[in-house]
């Protein structure tokens, strides 16, 4: 399959076929993690908004390739501070990279930075909308966990309405006839938007406010974060911060084959009485990231 020169903006950008693909080839980098295909490329990782796994994995991932990195993670440091628009800045750096990979605070500024950029882009995040890579990352800890991707039950629990990860995972999950169990206060619910995804394909969610309701009828428990920096008035958060709380306590009765997900950081939803547990696979779904990244920078630059 010749994915060379593609971007990478939303997860519907890429088929069913395509993300099979990504996730065969992430696990000949899990075998041999060190591969000097891409010497001579160039990676630009642009990060406009903070992150620590994502830009560190994709680093990490390009080394292991044998991929310089240049970039920046803080756009103070880059001439945006000096009024330059986005545009120009993504024109410039395709003169010096063979691939960026760029997280910006607004939706749809990955669409356009790859409609000016010459070479392909990557969507490493942008504000609520997309996190297509770590969706790719998501579908890789749950093949690897569940030993398929097929006809699963998933709770995807906290900030469903302003968390990105959610968003591409259920748009990509709906490709393998998942039942969604949607965990939110009510303030966060899926967006229509989003839901409409899962309407289409005729398949079945149940919605409810509290981990309990879900937690024992699912093989994947997906945490998130409430995204405190989407939120415009500060005690809208403050209400909804504590709403979805995993606690060890709630884990009695799960699914044998059952895991708990969280794209990370976590604030206080899942108690650090959980990580010692079984089904705690946050961090081991973290080191997957650099093994799928490593997949798709090989895919896109057209070496794999
Ligand atoms: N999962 C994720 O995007 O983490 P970072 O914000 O640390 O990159």
């Amino acid at each position: 399959m010749n994915m060379k020169n593609r971007n990478l903006i939303s997860i519907t950008d890429y088929s069913k076929e395509e993300y099979l693909h990504i996730l065969k080839l992430a696990e000949t980098f899990e075998k041999e993690p060190v591969q000097n295909i891409a010497q001579g490329k160039v990676v630009a990782t642009l990060f406009f908004e903070p992150s620590t796994r994502t830009r560190l994995s994709f680093e990490s991932a390009a080394n292991r390739l044998g991929a310089r990195v240049i970039g920046f993670s803080d756009a103070s440091n880059s001439s945006t501070a000096k009024g330059e628009s986005l545009a120009d800045t993504i024109r410039t750096v395709s003169c010096y990279a063979d691939l960026i990979v760029m997280r910006h605070p607004l939706e749809g500024t990955a669409r356009l930075a790859s409609e000016v950029a010459t070479v392909p882009v990557i969507n490493a995040g942008d504000g609520a909308n997309q996190h297509p890579t770590q969706c790719m990352l998501d579908l890789y800890s749950i093949q690897k966990t569940q030993g398929t991707l097929d006809n699963l039950n998933i709770a995807l629990v906290g900030d469903l309405k302003y968390g990105r990860t959610v968003h591409s995972l259920v748009e990509a999950m709906c490709n393998f006839n998942t039942t969604f169990h949607l965990v939110s206060p009510e303030s966060l619910k899926l967006p229509s938007t989003v839901k409409m995804h899962i309407k289409e394909r005729n398949l079945k969610y149940y919605q409810y406010t509290t981990i309990a309701e879900a937690v024992d009828k699912v093989d994947i428990l997906y945490m998130t974060r409430v995204q405190r920096e989407r939120f415009l008035d500060i005690q809208d958060y403050e209400r909804v911060k504590n709403s979805c709380i995993l606690d060890k306590s709630l884990l009695k009765n799960v699914k044998p084959n059952m895991k708990v997900l969280h794209p990370l950081p976590r604030v206080n939803e899942i108690n650090t009485n959980v990580d010692p547990l079984p089904q705690a696979y946050y961090f081991q779904q973290a080191q997957n990231g650099v093994y799928v990244r490593q997949a798709l920078i090989a895919a896109i630059l057209g070496l794999k």
